[in-house]
């Protein structure tokens, strides 16, 4: 890796959710490129794991708890893991799912999804490239939406209307930080057995979602290193507010 355009050798990763799932996979593909990787959520044991898990595989990673919805909580993670120093890369994975249909979402269940997986990005992209722009260094920023943030799937309305802002917002994110050097990116991917889609994948619902994947296959988690290299490295410098979708062609319009 080294040598090559996604090469992240002395650049210092944050990836939110980085204990269990896509979040993991991030941070131990990033950290294998080269990259110190701080991986933050509110499980610190499943944090723990991953370190260790990189570390073993001869990487650099710390544990750091955040809850992404505390602006408290945000500001002294950036503080106990970097100090008065920077982060180069985010990846807001961190995110939550909620089932009930729109009729049936009680007002606690709405907040809790906006705020996990929109409020969150925005509270720990700006910590980001507030310390980015004070030290003029330039960073980037990777949100991990969803395909359903621009297709509709019943019973997933508040996560899917989350995703869409999430997508909206990384295209503000992009129009706003491209004077600091900074770069805003966001992957939607397509379905991956995870502890937040598992359950899904494995109801009569989710089996029959399979035979409309073009590639006939659930996603596994190195489809993902590829779109995820791209935009924490240097091979994306001229990308910015774009999304790449990762899902075997499972949301294309097909006639
Ligand atoms: N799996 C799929 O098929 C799929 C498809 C499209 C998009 N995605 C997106 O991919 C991302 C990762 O999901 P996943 O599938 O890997 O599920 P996951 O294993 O459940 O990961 C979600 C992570 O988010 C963390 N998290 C949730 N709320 C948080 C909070 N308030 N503060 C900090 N961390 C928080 C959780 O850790 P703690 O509980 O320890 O905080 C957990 O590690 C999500 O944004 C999801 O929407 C997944």
């Amino acid at each position: 890796m080294k040598d090559s355009i996604f090469d992240l050798t002395g650049k210092t990763v944050m990836v939110t959710g980085g204990g269990t799932g896509l979040g993991r996979h991030f941070a131990e593909v990033m950290a294998a490129a080269g990259a110190r990787v701080i991986v933050c959520a509110r499980r610190v044991e499943k944090l723990t794991e991953t370190v260790s898990a990189i570390e073993a595989a001869g990487g650099q990673a710390v544990a750091q708890a955040m809850d992404v919805t505390s602006e408290d909580s945000v500001r002294e993670a950036f503080a106990a893991a970097v100090g008065d120093s920077v982060v180069d890369v985010v990846v807001n994975n961190a995110g939550v799912v909620a089932k009930p249909s729109l009729l049936d979402t009680d007002v606690e269940t709405w907040d809790n999804v906006q705020a996990a997986n929109l409020k969150g990005p925005w509270l720990v992209a700006r910590e980001a490239v507030r310390r980015l722009a004070a030290a003029e260094k330039p960073g980037r920023v990777v949100n991990i939406s969803s395909i359903l943030g621009s297709a509709v799937q019943k019973g997933t309305g508040p996560y899917s209307a989350s995703k869409a802002a999430l997508l909206h917002l990384t295209r503000n994110m992009a129009v706003e930080w491209a004077r600091y050097g900074v770069t805003v990116n966001a992957i939607a991917p397509g379905y991956y057995v995870t502890d937040l889609a598992g359950e899904f994948l494995e109801s009569p619902k989710g089996k029959a979602l399979l035979a409309r994947i073009p590639q006939r296959r659930l996603g596994v988690y190195d489809d993902l290193s590829g779109a995820i290299l791209l935009l924490a490295s240097d091979a994306s410098a001229y990308m910015t507010g774009t999304c790449i979708t990762v899902d075997g062609g499972l949301s294309l319009p097909i006639v």
